[in-house]
């Protein structure tokens, strides 16, 4: 999974992109913005992905959605809520939320 902070605000998706295989998309270790840090940016193909939403809006998969991950901050801390299996992939004919 991975987190992008806008000003005080958090998002966190995992990190698997809708496109393909749910391919992991940093582009260098940490790495998911692209160069002016507007998007979220998949490094195999290019696809580019709204920080707040999750949607593709340029690239080979518009339209699709990254998978959000639940956090809260407390204390300063960021926390995941609810259910996540981290490096998880999904199998064929497996529902995942
Ligand atoms: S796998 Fe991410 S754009 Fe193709």
């Amino acid at each position: 999974m991975f987190i992008v902070r806008r000003g005080d605000r958090l998002f966190a998706w995992r990190n698997a992109c809708p496109h393909y295989d749910h391919a992991r998309m940093a582009w260098r270790k940490d790495e998911f913005l692209n160069g002016d840090r507007s998007r979220i940016m998949c490094a195999a193909h290019g696809a580019m992905f709204e920080i707040e939403t999750g949607i593709c809006t340029i690239g080979p998969c518009p339209g699709k959605r990254l998978k959000k991950v639940e956090i809260e901050v407390r204390n300063g801390e960021v926390w995941i809520v609810g259910r996540y299996a981290p490096g998880m992939r999904p199998r064929a004919g497996v529902h995942q939320d």
